[in-house]
């Protein structure tokens, strides 16, 4: 395992393990690393003729200007630690240079656009987020040209948005693998911010799951998606220090909200600020056509 921050060597590593006919696999993250991003390593490994690339990259556009960018951990001996930990290592640890990534400044309008469905539930609550999402992993898929790419379910519409932007821009060359949630004992999904709550934040956020769960059984045993969201949202407004911004049933396959005679895979999505901290988690739901 070797760090690189030089984008020359990065291309030297590359070229040559492409000339032994590995396959390239990019694992992007924002460093800080926890059981979740270890699990999408192993995920990555795992793959024939892996040759894994892991950026660690706080990007900056795609914190808004109250958000917690100058907050945000960096701990990049920590992260190595971990990763040397693995029963296998990936190959690289790339950690390019804000001046690097950005060369020529932050552009006014950074590509490709997320649209839409951008500017809903994490969008809205995080304006431009997406758009400075989806152009620096456009960047590193540009940069890294990988087969293979590797992100987490919990951030379930930034991992829709992006297998759209591999369709769209990128004519399906990337296959986007998706990691489950890792979760604590708890069922807490795990997250580099959770280290920002205080105990009686961590004993709200654990029952957020369990609030999911209920939700599953209700519709399950025969309940509306409407009806069972509405005692969700009771249930998490109620919770001690919560503040309940959304929660809501996406259809998997368009991430628009779903009526209550959907039948197929949905997305139970919430987002509740707890503490001052920004936790989001969802399930997948297997809706039956209502009898
Ligand atoms: O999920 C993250 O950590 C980031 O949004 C990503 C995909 C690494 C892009 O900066």
């Amino acid at each position: 395992m070797i760090v690189i921050n030089a984008l020359v060597e990065l291309q030297e590593q590359l070229t040559a393990a492409k000339t032994q006919g590995r396959q390239i696999v990019l694992v992007p993250t924002m460093g800080a690393l926890h059981e979740g991003h270890l699990s999408l390593v192993e995920i990555a490994t795992a793959q024939p003729d892996a040759f894994v690339v892991l950026s660690i990259f706080v990007n900056p556009t795609q914190f808004g200007k109250n958000e917690d960018f100058d907050k945000y951990p960096r701990t990049l001996p920590e992260d190595i630690a971990r990763l040397e930990e693995l029963s296998v290592t990936p190959d690289v640890i790339f950690t390019p240079q804000v001046s690097e990534v950005y060369s020529e400044g932050i552009p006014e309008r950074l590509e490709p656009r997320a649209g839409a469905i951008g500017s809903v539930f994490e969008g809205a609550a995080r304006p431009g987020h997406f758009d400075g999402m989806l152009h620096i992993v456009s960047w590193f898929f540009r940069t890294v040209q990988p087969a293979i790419a590797v992100f987490g379910a919990k951030d379930a519409q930034q991992l829709y948005l992006i297998r759209r932007m591999v369709h769209r821009e990128f004519a399906d060359s990337i296959t986007i693998l998706e990691g489950k949630t890792i979760r604590e004992e708890s069922g807490l999904a795990k997250s580099s911010r959770n280290r920002f709550l205080s105990s009686e934040g961590l004993a709200s956020a654990s029952r957020i799951i369990q609030i999911l769960r209920t939700v599953e059984a209700e519709i399950g045993a025969g309940q509306t998606p409407d009806a069972a969201l509405d005692k969700a949202r009771m249930a998490l407004t109620g919770l001690s220090l919560a503040k309940l911004d959304y929660l809501e049933l996406v259809d998997k396959s368009t991430f628009k909200p779903i009526a209550d005679t959907f039948s197929g895979e949905a997305l139970l999505l919430v987002a509740v600020i707890l503490d001052g901290v920004r936790l989001i988690d969802n399930i997948t739901l297997n809706i039956q056509e209502p009898a």
